[in-house]
């Protein structure tokens, strides 16, 4: 996203509205991304979250802060008996709540991280949020949330590990009172930079156009060309290519 965050971390008023505005220029935004790395994470995330319900019996409820228009959220809803997801754009809760019709026992609410009220989750997911909040705030709300999780739920939450955002050396400073049950790394450098570039030639050289984007969403979302990048990325730039981070937490 094109946002200021070393500016506007933390102050959760700015980037509603930075959110807001991004989805109401975007309806489709999350539906619509044609970024074959984002169906990968989020296809990851799900996968890992049916893994972890499965180890709690009966009944399970999960929160999803930072919820954006729900994309996520709506599909947690195969899962649990009880889905709540919660955003500072008034705009995507406005836009999950429609989308989410015909989606069972899920709600959303529009709320900060910093105001969560309801306790006794199973699951705790945060995807893509935590970049939004201070170092301090990172740390402090992440020790909150957990005080909102049932004994033995889990908490899962995904980062990219760019400097600009979570880089890995601060990670285990960031969830040092945690015991970390599992944690799934992407080696993208190499397929996010190309993917970088044909959105930006996307957007600013063939304004969107129907044909760039068709191109664009033919490379960008191809598998085998995925596999390549990562493949190499890992080969030539090991550890330094881990572009994000899915971890999961037990309380
Ligand atoms: C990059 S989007 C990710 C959306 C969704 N989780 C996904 O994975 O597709 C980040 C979302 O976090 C929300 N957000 C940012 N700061 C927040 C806060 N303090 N509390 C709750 N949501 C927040 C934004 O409004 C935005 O919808």
């Amino acid at each position: 996203m094109g946002f200021d965050l070393k500016k506007n971390s933390g102050n959760e008023r700015i980037i509603g509205e930075d959110f807001d505005n991004l989805y109401l220029n975007n309806e489709n935004l999350y539906k619509s991304d044609v970024r074959i790395s984002e169906i990968d994470r989020l296809e990851r995330t799900i996968a890992l979250v049916e893994k972890y319900r499965k180890k709690i019996n009966g009944k399970a409820k999960l929160l999803d802060v930072g919820c954006g228009t729900g994309r996520f959220t709506h599909s947690m809803s195969y899962f649990f008996n009880e889905t709540l997801g919660i955003d500072v754009s008034k705009e995507a809760i406005q836009l999950a709540a429609k989308n989410s019709e015909t989606v069972r026992k899920t709600s959303f609410k529009h709320t900060s991280i910093t105001q969560v009220q309801e306790y006794d989750w199973n699951v705790i997911t945060s995807l893509e949020v935590l970049y939004y909040l201070t170092r301090d705030e990172q740390k402090k709300n992440i020790l909150e949330i957990y005080n909102h999780l049932t004994p033995g739920g889990f908490f899962i939450c995904s980062f990219i590990t760019e400097k600009k955002y979570i880089p890995l050396n601060i990670v285990n400073t960031l969830f040092a009172e945690f015991s970390m049950v599992e944690s799934n790394y992407t080696y993208r450098f190499i397929f996010r930079k190309v993917e970088m570039v044909l959105f930006k030639v996307q957007k600013h050289i063939f304004n969107n156009s129907a044909f760039t984007n068709r191109i664009i969403s033919q490379i960008s979302g191809s598998r085998s060309i995925m596999k390549m990048c990562d493949y190499l990325s890992k080969l030539i730039l090991g550890k330094k290519a881990i572009t994000r981070a899915i971890l999961v937490f037990q309380k």
